[in-house]
């Protein structure tokens, strides 16, 4: 974990209200996994006050070295409406690489990946790290969900990637009318994965997990939580563990990648 002020590359809108963030760092980001988030702060901004988590959404490589990161966000409030104002040559403050990414043993060959929104962020680090990994990604299943196709993030970039993307879209603007989930359950009755590795809203994330228990397949799920900190000071980032003993996790620390079953959510 490092604490620098990066300068910014890029900051791109990437359809209304979604930007990536280019930022040169340090070399430290060589062995992030996907999953990990940074904590970002503006300089000289008042407000917000504290720092915002954000996943990191792919490394930024030259000549075979990691000379930065990319972030993708999307505007929902003060900070991240600031943050779209950062141009290149800015700096903004970050603490990264935090938290536990997602965990991949060599035996997974077949995986699914769920993605609702904008969950998508470090999901797409996952699959490019798969890649790397020489996981075959033609033997590997992308279900995307957002609400409108205007919402459909990295569909293009993903199955550049090799892999099969299933799209659904909350309004039929773009592949097929359902949810994720249901477009998962089709595909799992006839083809069960080794692995789902899923990010979206919760309650995506709890029918993802329903449906892997069903399916008895193992899952890793990246949750989203008020995070102050980043780095287990402030206890604002706490879940409970499903064990009944009244004891928490921290989404910053332990996670924000869970096995579900181990959550009472
Ligand atoms: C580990 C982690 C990784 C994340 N990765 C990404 C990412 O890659 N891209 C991205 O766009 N967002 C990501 N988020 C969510 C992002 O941190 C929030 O959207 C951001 O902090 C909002 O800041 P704001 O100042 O613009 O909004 P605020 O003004 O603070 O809040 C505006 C609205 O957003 C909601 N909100 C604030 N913080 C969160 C949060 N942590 N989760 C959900 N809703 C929130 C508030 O309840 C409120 O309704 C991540 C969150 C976590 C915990
Ligand atoms: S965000 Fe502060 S303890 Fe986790």
């Amino acid at each position: 974990m490092i604490h620098e002020k990066v300068q910014v590359l890029w900051n791109k809108k990437a359809g209304n209200p979604y930007y990536r963030i280019g930022l040169k760092c340090h070399k430290e980001y060589s062995t992030a996994q996907p999953g990990q988030f940074v904590m970002l702060r503006l300089i000289n901004q008042m407000v917000p006050f504290l720092r915002r988590p954000f996943s990191i959404h792919n490394r930024i490589m030259k000549g075979g070295r990691t000379q930065g990161i990319e972030l993708l966000y999307k505007v929902v409030g003060k900070g991240t409406e600031k943050l779209s104002l950062c141009k290149k040559g800015d700096f903004v403050d970050i603490i990264g690489p935090l938290g536990k990414g997602f965990v991949i043993p060599d035996n997974y060959h077949r995986i699914f990946i769920v993605a609702g929104g904008i969950g998508v962020a470090p999901l797409f680090f996952l699959a490019s790290f798969l890649m790397e990994k020489n996981i075959d990604l033609s033997a590997c299943r992308v279900f995307l969900g957002a609400k409108s196709k205007d919402d459909l993030l990295c569909k293009d970039e993903l199955s550049d990637l090799g892999m099969t993307v299933h799209i659904c879209t909350d309004d039929g603007s773009e592949g097929d009318k359902c949810l994720v989930t249901d477009s998962l359950k089709t595909a799992i009755c006839k083809n069960r994965p080794d692995v789902i590795y899923a990010c979206g809203p919760l309650e995506m994330l709890k029918s993802v997990a329903k449906i892997a228990k069903k399916h008895i397949v193992p899952c890793q799920i990246s949750i989203e939580t008020i995070m102050a900190c980043g780095i287990g000071a402030c206890l604002g980032c706490a879940v409970e563990r499903c064990d009944n003993t009244g004891k928490y996790l921290h989404a910053c620390l332990d996670g924000p990648v869970f096995n579900p079953h181990d959550l009472k959510i």
